[in-house]
């Protein structure tokens, strides 16, 4: 009796760990990434942007925004992941946002775009897709 069901657990296992298998080889390939979304560079330089005191404003963080410096949504579909940075000035100002989307100190231009990752970097081109 002990010898029947021993191989009847056995074949059991053996379905149970060849159906797993099958259900992950069937099963769509997913890609996992462990390094965040990055940018894309829309500009080597800053725009100087005039800023309306109270208004709440979205600076780009992926440069897939038609409407940059500010966010379009385009993230939404190109760059999931990448939110943009919403902020409201206390009062009205002129200042210089980040063009390249990597300064230190979203949403304001830190210089960063003189370096040379970003002065050798490929400027990303807008497409209307
Ligand atoms: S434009 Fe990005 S740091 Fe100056």
């Amino acid at each position: 009796m002990n010898m029947l069901v021993n191989t009847l657990d056995h074949r059991w296992i053996s379905l149970t760990l060849r159906q797993a298998w099958i259900t992950a080889m069937a099963a769509p390939k997913v890609h996992l990434s462990t390094h965040p979304p990055e940018p894309v560079i829309p500009s080597k330089k800053p725009f100087k942007v005039e800023l309306v005191g109270g208004k709440r404003y979205s600076w780009c963080a992926c440069g897939h925004s038609k409407k940059q410096p500010f966010c379009d949504g385009a993230h939404k579909t190109k760059a999931q992941g990448l939110m943009p940075l919403r902020f409201i000035p206390e009062k009205d100002c002129t200042v210089w946002l980040c063009g390249c989307k990597y300064t230190n100190n979203p949403p304001y231009c830190d210089g960063t775009h003189k370096q040379d990752f970003i002065v050798s970097a490929p400027l990303h081109e807008q497409t209307d897709s």
